[in-house]
C-alpha cells in the first residue's frame, strides 16, 4: 500500500469548491430513472446520458470525482475517448462502484447485507488498470419497528472494512458508505441515535482491519427526519445535528465526508451542506457525493431528447455550481429559483 498516493487521492477527491457525482446507478437503478422520462434504458442511452453529464462545460469547476457503473467504466465519448481518460483530462478523479447490491440478511427479516466481496482484490487490480483511483461500497440501514438489530449494523460495518482494506491494497481510495435510509416516519432524534450507532461500529471495524484512515472517505447520511414523518426537523437542526453527530464519531484522521442526498430535493441538499460549511472548526472537508441531488433536473431537463442536451448541461452544470458555493457555506434558500 502507497500511503501518501492514497492521501493524495483522497485530498483531492474533496478538494474545497468541489464535489463527488454519483453517477453509478446499476443498470436496474438506471432503468427506474429512465422510466420516469419514458426512455429505454439501452447500452447507447446509458453512454449518451453519461456523456452529456462529463462533457457538460465547466465541470471540473465544481466536480473533483465521478463515480461510474462498472458498464460506464468500459464506456467511451463519442470521440473515442474512454470515459476514465476524458475525465483525468479534466481533472477528475474517476471512480467506481464495486459492491454488488444490499441483499435480504438471512434470519433478519427486513434486513441487508451488502455483497461484493468474493473476487473484489482481483476486479479492484482490472478497475486499476482502468483507470480507477477510488471505489464505492454501499451499506444500507432501515429504520422500523425493531431494526436495525445491532447485528445487521455490525456484519455491513464488517464488510464495509473488508472492502476497505482491500481497496487500500489495490492503490485505490475507499468511499465508505453506511447509508441510514430516510424512509419511513421516524423522528430526527431516532435517526441520529442510528446514524451514531452506525458510525461507532464502522469506525471501530475499520481499525481493526488496519484501514489507513487517511485514505479513505466517509459517505454518510445526513441526521434528518424520516420522510413521512408529519413534523420534519428544519434545515438548520439537520445541520447541527449532523455536525454534531460526525464530530463525536469520525476522527479527524479522516480528510473528508462526502455526504449521499439519499432522497432529499436538490435544494435541501444544497442547503444542509451549505449551513453545515457554515461551522467554524469543521475538522474535515464537508462536502458532497450527490447522485439524485445533482441529476434529477438533468434528466427532466433532457428527457432523452437529442435537442435538449444542452438543456440537460445547463441543469447539470447550475446544480454542480450551487453545491460548489454550499462547499464554503455561500449558497443560500431561494438561490436556486434565480439561477440558470
Ligand atoms: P443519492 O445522492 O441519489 O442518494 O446517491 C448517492 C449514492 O451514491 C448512493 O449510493
Amino acid at each position: 500500500m502507497n500511503r501518501s498516493e492514497l492521501e493524495r487521492i483522497a485530498k483531492a477527491m474533496v478538494a474545497p469548491g468541489r464535489g463527488i457525482l454519483a453517477a453509478d446507478e446499476s443498470s436496474g437503478t438506471i432503468k427506474k430513472r429512465f422510466d420516469k422520462i419514458s426512455l429505454e434504458s439501452t447500452e447507447e442511452s446509458r453512454r449518451v446520458y453519461r456523456e452529456m453529464l462529463f462533457t457538460s462545460p465547466d465541470i471540473g469547476k465544481h466536480i473533483s470525482g465521478v463515480i461510474l457503473y462498472d458498464e460506464t467504466l468500459r464506456q467511451k465519448t463519442s470521440g473515442g475517448v474512454p470515459f476514465a481518460d476524458h475525465l483525468n483530462a479534466l481533472g477528475i478523479v474517476p471512480g467506481i462502484k464495486v459492491d454488488m447490491g444490499a441483499k435480504a440478511l438471512a434470519g433478519f427479516p427486513n434486513e441487508t447485507i451488502t455483497e461484493g466481496l468474493d473476487g473484489l482484490r482481483e476486479r479492484l487490480a482490472e478497475y486499476h488498470t482502468l483507470g480507477a483511483r477510488f471505489a464505492k461500497w454501499r451499506a444500507v440501514i432501515d429504520i422500523a419497528t425493531d431494526i436495525p438489530t445491532a447485528f445487521a449494523i455490525d456484519a455491513n460495518a464488517h464488510a464495509l472494512a473488508r472492502y476497505a482494506a482491500l481497496c487500500q491494497e489495490a492503490g485505490i481510495v475507499p468511499i465508505v458508505e453506511p447509508e441510514v435510509l430516510m424512509d419511513g416516519a421516524h423522528s430526527l432524534e431516532r435517526c441520529e441515535e442510528v446514524t451514531s450507532a452506525a458510525l461507532v461500529a464502522v469506525f471501530a471495524q475499520l481499525a481493526a482491519h488496519r484501514v489507513h484512515l487517511e485514505g479513505m472517505i466517509l459517505k454518510p447520511n445526513m441526521v434528518i427526519s424520516g420522510k413521512q414523518n408529519a413534523n420534519r426537523a428544519n434545515a438548520q437542526a439537520v445541520a447541527d445535528a449532523t455536525v454534531r453527530t460526525l464530530k463525536r464519531y469520525v476522527p479527524s484522521a479522516v480528510p473528508g465526508i462526502a455526504f449521499l442526498s439519499g432522497g432529499q430535493s436538490s435544494a435541501e441538499a444544497a442547503l444542509h451542506l451549505s449551513l453545515m460549511n457554515q461551522q467554524a472548526g469543521l475538522p474535515w472537508q464537508v462536502t458532497f457525493s450527490y447522485g439524485r441531488a445533482l441529476q434529477d433536473a438533468a434528466l427532466t431537463a433532457w428527457a432523452g431528447k437529442p435537442a435538449s442536451l444542452g438543456a440537460g448541461q445547463a441543469a447539470f452544470g447550475k446544480w454542480a455550481r450551487l453545491n460548489g458555493l454550499a462547499r464554503s457555506g455561500q449558497y443560500k434558500e431561494g438561490m436556486d429559483a434565480q439561477a440558470t
